[in-house]
């Protein structure tokens, strides 16, 4: 079992990188770069399945290897066995919830979401009104 979690470190941890610099690299650098960050950006990236998937996986990939290591940490250094335990299994809903709340964002994501009449997106949102 342990053996799989460390395997797991290493495959993510190959995996994120590629995910995380192509991330960085494609908001930060292409194009106008860092300038052209705002909600249309990230509205135009939510309405794409490519970067739906993308940011998805970094999510979950991330998230799963960031508990993990964690639950190393607390099982190499916490002691008390009562507080050991409650500790990980505190890290592991804490990622769960994290990992269902993130993936909902990224797949219900709608940008027209409560637009008011008078705001900027009202004539975008509703066409021909
Ligand atoms: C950029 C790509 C990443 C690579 C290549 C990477 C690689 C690794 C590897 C190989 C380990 C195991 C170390 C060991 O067993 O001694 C590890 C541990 C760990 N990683 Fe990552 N990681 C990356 C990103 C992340 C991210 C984004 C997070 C946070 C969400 C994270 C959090 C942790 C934690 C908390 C540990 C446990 C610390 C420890 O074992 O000392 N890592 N990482």
């Amino acid at each position: 079992m342990e053996k799989w979690g460390w395997i797991y470190m290493r495959v993510s941890g190959v995996v994120l990188v590629v995910l995380i610099f192509g991330h960085l690299f494609v908001n930060l650098m292409l194009g106008e770069g860092i300038h052209a960050l705002d909600f249309a950006f990230v509205a135009g990236k939510y309405a794409t399945p490519f970067w739906q998937w993308w940011d998805v996986l970094m999510l979950w990939l991330a998230l799963i290897h960031g508990a993990n290591g964690m639950r190393t940490v607390v099982n190499d250094y916490v002691g008390h066995q009562g507080i050991r335990k409650t500790l990980v299994v505190v890290i592991g809903l804490a990622a769960a919830l994290l990992i269902l709340l993130g993936t909902l964002v990224v797949f219900t994501f709608d940008p027209c979401n409560g637009v008011f009449q008078d705001g900027a997106m009202w004539a975008t949102c509703h066409p021909g009104s």
